[in-house]
């Protein structure tokens, strides 16, 4: 579904590549943005975190601190036209500030060069589930009991035992993350519009059909009553509690992609004539309506099979598989699910590499295949820690007097140091700078919103964003300041 395209693209881009539309623009972003973030993670915390408090708490986040955000790093990487780094430099220069503010996207950047090790580990799992299920549609279509559930004739114990044997399997694990890594390379070298605008066109529509497919079987076959109780009970005396704030507004920065450099990178590609606020809204709204439509696919397949919503990684690769062994035709749905999840992990992973990859061709003016391998390689072979701090290195030290791998748990670890740190830090640089440093009839060019409108943006930038973002910084490196 990705091959296709002018093979003759991929040569390297000394000029500004673009988006060859609007719509391949907000794919692409929708694209970035619509991750593992959205299918796990936010049904997850929001299940955790009282439902319906944590619910609306996100949506005010994404619209009054994300969407403000969002807009500034579009707007800086249309105006400088080239990688995130050199855009904001461009920003910068234009506004008599220092260089200097170009670490808003080098924090980014670096940021989502760190996420991708550990993300292609997990998107290596969804392809062993996409293979696990796979295996079982065969047999069930071959036994005839396609309108079964899943994994007919194994224990839940059995089904819940295919995660830790892969994670026991360390050739299996290193193998699927290169395969995904492959993947996305391959995508990448292709270019923008040949290969990553491609790729962002074709899967996400089709991940689309497959969450509302999925959605609307969930709400046929399952328990669909008590999915809608469990995400949106609204519970107010969790509504400002600190916690539960702090996690909503980490969760909106992951999802939305701030933060990494991306955003400003895709919006370089982005035509003179896109609004860039109206485009930005678009790619916040889907984002968030993807985000509890998969809370609304997945919960009612959990509770009809009289699962506790069980809450992180173990949701969708143990609990879920488990659902599916109850529904009727598990097997076929249980395998579009991990499709569709991977469909969206790619579309992510794709955009993490981009960041650091339209850099480099800038900064060393090599090709766009050689410069896309080469990071590629790098970010596979720092996901390998991730890997094998599962097995082999489980009782490595890396350095003698250090906790051994596992006590580690190097995959959690760059997650939690990247999301509560690298990306809230690029973010509120970005919005100081818009905020306060950058020059107004520079933004006020690009940002496409005038009267009332734009006064609440300014406001939001400067004032509201830099505040409540400090604080998810603050608090991410003292956990201890809050209960
Ligand atoms: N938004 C992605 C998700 O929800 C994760 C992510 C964070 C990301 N930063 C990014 C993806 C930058 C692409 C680029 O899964």
């Amino acid at each position: 579904m990705v091959a296709g395209g002018d093979p003759g693209v991929a040569a390297s881009a000394t000029a500004q590549d673009h988006w060859s539309s609007r719509f391949a623009f907000v794919m692409a972003a929708v694209g970035s943005a619509v991750g593992l973030g959205n299918l796990w993670r936010f049904p997850a915390e929001a299940g955790a975190n009282g439902g319906g408090a944590f619910v609306i708490f996100y949506i005010l986040c994404v619209v009054l601190i994300g969407l403000p955000i969002l807009l500034s790093e579009t707007l800086i990487g249309r105006h400088g036209q080239s990688s995130a780094v050199e855009s904001a430099k461009v920003v910068a220069r234009e506004s008599g500030a220092s260089d200097g503010w170009s670490a808003l996207a080098w924090v980014g950047m670096l940021g989502a060069f760190f996420i991708l090790t550990f993300y292609s580990v997990v998107a290596g799992w969804v392809l062993y589930y996409i293979g696990v299920f796979g295996t079982d549609l065969i047999a069930a279509i071959g036994g005839g009991t396609l309108f079964e559930g899943a994994f007919a004739g194994q224990s839940v114990e059995q089904v819940q035992g295919h995660l830790p044997s892969l994670f026991a399997d360390p050739l299996m694990m290193i193998l699927l993350h290169g395969a995904f890594m492959g993947i996305t390379i391959y995508i990448v070298a292709r270019g923008v519009t040949g290969g990553i605008e491609l790729a962002a066109t074709w899967l996400m529509p089709a991940f689309f059909l497959l969450l509302v497919g999925i959605t609307v079987y969930g709400a046929f076959t399952g328990a669909f009553g008590q999915a809608l109780e469990f995400m949106f009970a609204f519970n107010p005396e969790r509504l400002l509690h600190g916690p539960v704030m702090l996690s909503a507004l980490g969760q909106a920065f992951f999802s939305l992609s701030l933060g990494s450099a991306l955003m400003i990178t895709y919006g370089s590609y982005a035509s003179r004539s896109t609004n860039l606020a109206g485009a930005s809204t678009i790619i916040a709204s889907a984002d968030t309506s993807v985000a509890i439509i998969a809370g609304l696919a997945i919960f009612p397949i959990v509770f009809a099979a009289g699962l506790d919503p069980a809450l992180g990684p173990t949701l969708m690769f143990q609990t879920l598989p488990a659902s599916f062994q109850a529904m009727p035709a598990g097997s076929l749905i249980g395998f579009l699910f991990f499709v569709m999840v991977f469909f969206a992990a790619l579309t992510s992973s794709i955009a993490l590499l981009e960041a650091p990859t339209s850099w480099a061709i800038h900064k060393f003016g090599a090709g766009r295949s050689r410069t896309a391998i080469t990071l590629g390689l790098i970010i596979f072979s720092i996901g390998m820690l991730s890997a094998l701090g599962y097995n082999v290195l489980s009782h490595v030290r890396p350095l003698a007097f250090w906790p051994t791998f596992a006590e580690l748990d190097i995959l959690d670890s760059i997650d939690a140091i990247t999301g509560k740190i690298l990306l809230p830090l690029s973010g509120l640089l970005t919005a100081i700078f818009i905020g306060w440093i950058a020059d107004r009839k520079l933004t006020d060019a690009e940002n496409g919103i005038s009267g009332g409108l734009h006064l609440i943006w300014r406001f939001l930038i400067a004032w509201l964003c830099p505040i409540a973002v400090s604080l998810i910084l603050i608090l991410g490196i003292f956990p201890g300041l809050i209960g």
